[in-house]
């Protein structure tokens, strides 16, 4: 059970590579699916990109908008998507983003929404239907527009930055603008944390410290593997073992057991202080 929302900054620190590196290494347990969304305001890469326009069809987010507004958010969703699974499978499939950034007007009241239909009914589908966790990747943008609504109703929210001053700069109003969206909405900012891409002088430890936000994991800066998932190609047979998509294997474990944690911190029944009548009866609430 898991919703996990990428963010980036200016400077394209790598959230769209990142999300896909996740999605390729995600570890399905008990039937599970998972599915990266691809909501970036700013537009989609992945399918001009790591497909090199190879899949045809005219799917993707831009059509969730209508869809939403007829009230077919749901039932429309499934054909939009692309199966990135080995062949035989179908349990890791992308949503292609927006072809054009002007399309993100027309979704406002759908982010909300959207994100309330990937916390809750891809996580609790109808029974015989398999569960999905979601990768959502907000762009550069959606940190802090409407498209935050995503983040709001995420498990937990990285923010993928490098080890660069630059970067750092960047990401710091998205950290501030993701913060103070969680906590109008009643949310601790312990859900919030970084990727570090290990590109540039500073430790991940100054980059924490800079930002105040824990370091969720480390991805190595490895431009082969890459280009790969950001412009396509095989990438012949090192792409699968390349120490981008081993470290991979290693944040998706880790970000899906914080998520766990955060939704059973979530739904943990709340400590009442012990009463008289408690206190007589040996301690017990
Ligand atoms: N771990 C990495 N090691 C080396 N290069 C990387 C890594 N991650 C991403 N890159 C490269 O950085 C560039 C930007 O990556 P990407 O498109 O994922 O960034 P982004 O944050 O999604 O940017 P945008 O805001 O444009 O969507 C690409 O050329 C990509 O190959
Ligand atoms: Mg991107």
């Amino acid at each position: 059970m898991a919703v996990i929302a990428f963010s980036g900054a200016s400077g394209g620190p790598g959230a769209t590579t990142t999300a896909l590196a996740a999605l390729l290494t995600w570890p399905l347990r008990d039937g599970r699916r998972v599915v990266l969304a691809e909501c970036d305001p700013d537009g989609g890469s992945i399918a001009a990109g790591y497909l090199e326009s190879r899949v045809m069809g005219d799917m993707g987010l831009h059509h969730l908008q209508v869809a939403d507004r007829r009230g077919h958010l749901e039932r429309d969703f499934w054909p939009q998507l692309i199966n990135l699974s080995e062949p035989g499978a179908e349990d890791r499939v992308l949503l292609p983003g927006l072809i054009d950034p002007a399309q993100a007007a027309g979704l406002h009241q759908t982010w909300p929404r959207l994100g309330a239909f990937f916390a809750e009914r891809l996580q609790h589908p109808e029974p015989h239907r398999p569960a999905y966790d979601v990768l959502i990747d907000l762009g550069r943008s959606g940190a802090t527009g409407a498209a935050n609504a995503l983040a709001r109703s995420a498990d937990i929210t990285a923010v993928v930055v490098r080890r660069t001053l630059r970067s750092t700069h960047a990401a710091k109003p998205r950290v501030q603008a993701l913060r103070a969206m969680l906590e109008m909405h009643g949310r601790e900012a312990t859900r919030l944390g970084l990727i570090v891409i290990d590109e540039g002088p500073y430790s991940a430890r100054d980059i924490a410290e800079k930002l105040e936000l824990p370091v969720f994991a480390e991805l190595p800066f490895d431009p082969k593997a890459a280009q790969v998932l950001t412009h396509g190609g095989d990438g012949g047979r090192g792409f699968g073992k390349s120490q981008l998509l081993r470290a991979a294997a290693v944040m998706s474990d880790k970000l899906q057991g914080l998520a766990v944690q955060e939704q059973q911190r979530l739904h943990a029944p709340a400590l009442r202080p012990l009463t008289a009548l408690d206190r007589l009866r040996g301690g017990t609430r």
